[in-house]
């Protein structure tokens, strides 16, 4: 049997806990080695729940470990960057939480860091995993849909502002409200389901009118009322790519609005269309000049998209190829949210300059 990966977690907070879940499903393929947090006491409680040999004193000293062959980042946005390219100069695979990065410039750092590594690069984008976007996704590559000219994506939570006050709410450190954290999932959902299309122009707007009243507060992440939220909640974007083809983009951590709270796709096909809400979908079409749709589900035994994403990691770790959400859809990702906020400061549409 092939060695086991060798894997440090930087960040034992939310995500943190749930990387050590799914990396604890993999038994034969992967040992957490070593893990790290600022909150010493958190990263030694997980420690000894998850029985992990080692507790760094910082995230520096698990990246140079020799007991590490592969890091995950699930520290605040603003860290992402500093560690991805300090574990890819240190010659360290690299599992980065969403968004890559707190902003395109930073992005740019991590592709240029990964340009001279030959060590895997992935974003956590959990979302390409789910059941039914994979379902989706078949129909898509055999060519059912035609061509995707038009699509509309978008995650609408009623009352769920996180952790209020923490680092979630604080632009210095997150880089931004629900666009930046739910937002980026349904971002680049959309763009990997449309095959990958080139955005060119962006016009956004955004809102702030619950979280600075200290309303629309959810129960992700313990508020601090001592912090400061000076994000938005609610997003709205259209976003022009270079083949013509258009994708909108629509969410917000509160909203005054009959939602289901759940993300959402709808893929507008020559031939087909797709819609995806929460854990179900359908595909439509229309055939005898009749619309005819088929409803698609999660199967009750999904394992789950976590552990298949972190299966994909360690794969791409073990056999050197790509993965399917590399660096360069994560700066992708970074550049289309710069140019959203960039358009909501000015109110004038942004060209996205790929030139960062
Ligand atoms: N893929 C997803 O669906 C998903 C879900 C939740 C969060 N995330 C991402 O994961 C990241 C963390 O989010 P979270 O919800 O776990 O936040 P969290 O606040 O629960 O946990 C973050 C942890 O990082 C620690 N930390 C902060 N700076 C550090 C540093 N420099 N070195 C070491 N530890 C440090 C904090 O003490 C905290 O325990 C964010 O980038 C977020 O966007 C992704």
């Amino acid at each position: 049997m092939a060695e086991k990966i060798k894997v440090g977690i930087i960040g034992t907070g939310n995500i943190g806990n749930v990387h050590l879940q799914e990396f604890a499903k993999l038994p034969d393929e992967a040992v957490v080695t070593t893990i790290t947090d600022l909150k010493t006491d958190l990263a030694e409680s997980r420690a000894e729940t998850y029985n992990i040999a080692h507790v760094a004193s910082s995230a520096e000293e698990l990246i140079h470990s020799k007991d590490v062959d592969a890091v995950v980042i699930g520290v605040p946005n603003l860290f992402h960057a500093k560690y991805a390219v300090m574990a890819l100069e240190a010659g360290k695979h690299v599992l980065c939480e969403k968004p890559m990065a707190i902003n395109a410039l930073e992005a740019r750092d991590i592709m240029r860091a990964k340009q001279k590594s030959d060590k895997v690069f992935m974003v956590s984008h959990q979302q390409r995993w789910e059941a039914v976007p994979m379902q989706i996704l078949d129909q898509v590559g055999r060519g059912e849909l035609g061509h995707i000219y038009s699509a509309k994506a978008g995650w609408y939570r009623r009352k769920g502002i996180p952790g209020w006050g923490t680092w979630f709410t604080r632009m210095d450190q997150s880089g931004g409200g629900p666009l930046i954290d739910i937002g980026v999932h349904m971002l680049d959902l959309a763009l990997y389901m449309m095959g990958n299309p080139k955005p060119v122009s962006v016009f956004g707007t955004t809102y702030a009118e619950f979280g600075p009243k200290r309303k629309g507060i959810g129960t992700w992440g313990t508020p601090d009322w001592n912090g400061v939220y000076d994000v938005e909640d609610l997003a709205t974007a259209l976003i022009r790519m270079e083949d013509g083809s258009t994708l909108t983009l629509e969410v917000s951590w509160a909203v005054n609005m009959d939602t289901d709270n759940e993300p959402f796709i709808h893929l507008m096909g020559s031939e087909g269309g797709a819609s995806l809400r929460g854990n179900t979908g359908k595909l439509l079409t229309e055939k005898f000049n009749q619309p005819m749709e088929t409803s698609m589900t999660t199967p009750a035994n999904d394992e789950g998209c976590r552990v298949r994403l972190t299966r994909h990691f360690l794969d791409c770790v073990r056999t050197g190829k790509q993965p399917i959400s590399p660096a360069l859809s994560g700066f992708t990702n970074n550049l289309v949210l710069d140019a959203i906020y960039e358009s909501s400061r000015t109110g004038h549409e942004v060209i996205i300059n790929w030139d960062v």
